[in-house]
């Protein structure tokens, strides 16, 4: 369902949101596996459940229950989304990136957007910090496709600089000042909800990514058809399948999710008070 109608719906969860909060973010931050207490970090206005949005779509994976938390980090004004629904729970594409326009309609400029990734790069580590340089598109539905919604942006958006290279730097520096070791690399989509096979995952080695998972680059390509800069940090929380001897599973990438959770906050933190 594209077009007018994903247009309706959006302006219709604005008019459900503006009856709760008059707030006015400028950088929405979508809060992936491991930074899911992520709320601590933030001075909290007020919060709003998804499932208080009619037509908002709500996650059905353990772990990933949502709700939008608006307030401050240091004095930026911010919108987190504590969870976010992945295209292979079964939502229509566009329902996939309704939240991302959302923000922006409640007047985000920037998104700042993080994940949990298995990593394809032979360098990587479990536990690593990834900066995502640029995606992979072309294995998940383009969020586009449809009768293009004139009001947010243009048909045929550039997609040359998806990741702000300011916003890379910043987050680069901050980086480094707080000692937090950070890798640098392209991110791939997938749909899921099966994880890769080793196949696939030297097939995408060899088209030069470094880190897979389910989400982020829908997410990044509507911000942009939508005129926000955007950035991103995976959290490698595996290697990704065939590259160790162990099999997947998500408990255990939620649990090595967890464990990198205190560097992810201090730098989504620190570089989202340079923004
Ligand atoms: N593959 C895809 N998605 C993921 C992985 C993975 O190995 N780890 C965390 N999310």
């Amino acid at each position: 369902m594209g077009g007018h109608h994903a247009y309706e719906k959006l302006t219709n969860c604005l008019k459900t949101v503006r009856e709760k909060t008059d707030f006015t973010p400028k950088v929405a931050i979508v809060l992936g596996s491991g930074l899911g207490d992520y709320a601590e970090q933030i001075r909290v206005e007020t919060e709003l459940p998804y499932h208080e949005i009619a037509g908002f779509p709500v996650s059905t994976v353990p772990g990933h229950a949502g709700k939008f938390i608006f307030g401050y980090i240091d004095n930026i004004p911010v919108v987190c989304m504590k969870g976010r629904v992945h295209y292979y729970e079964g939502y229509d594409i566009s329902d996939v990136v309704l939240p991302v326009r959302l923000m922006r309609m409640l007047g985000a400029e920037i998104l700042f957007l993080t994940n949990a990734a298995g990593g394809v790069n032979n360098s990587f580590h479990a536990g690593d910090l990834m900066l995502i340089k640029d995606h992979l598109a072309m294995f998940a539905p383009n969020p586009l496709i449809g009768p293009n919604i004139e009001e947010l942006g243009t048909r045929f958006p550039d997609m040359s600089a998806v990741y702000d290279r300011e916003l890379q730097q910043i987050i680069k520096n901050k980086a480094a000042e707080n000692g937090i070791y950070l890798q640098e690399g392209v991110y791939a989509q997938l749909t899921g909800p099966s994880y890769e096979s080793p196949a696939d995952v030297r097939a995408l080695r060899m088209l030069g990514c470094d880190a897979v998972g389910m989400s982020t680059v829908v997410e990044a390509i509507a911000a942009r058809h939508c005129g926000m800069r955007v950035c991103g940090i995976s959290c490698i929380s595996n290697l990704a399948a065939g590259m160790s001897a162990e099999p997947l599973n998500h408990k255990e990438v939620q649990e090595a999710a967890d464990m990198a959770a205190p560097r992810f906050k201090k730098l989504v933190t620190e570089s989202v008070k340079e923004f």
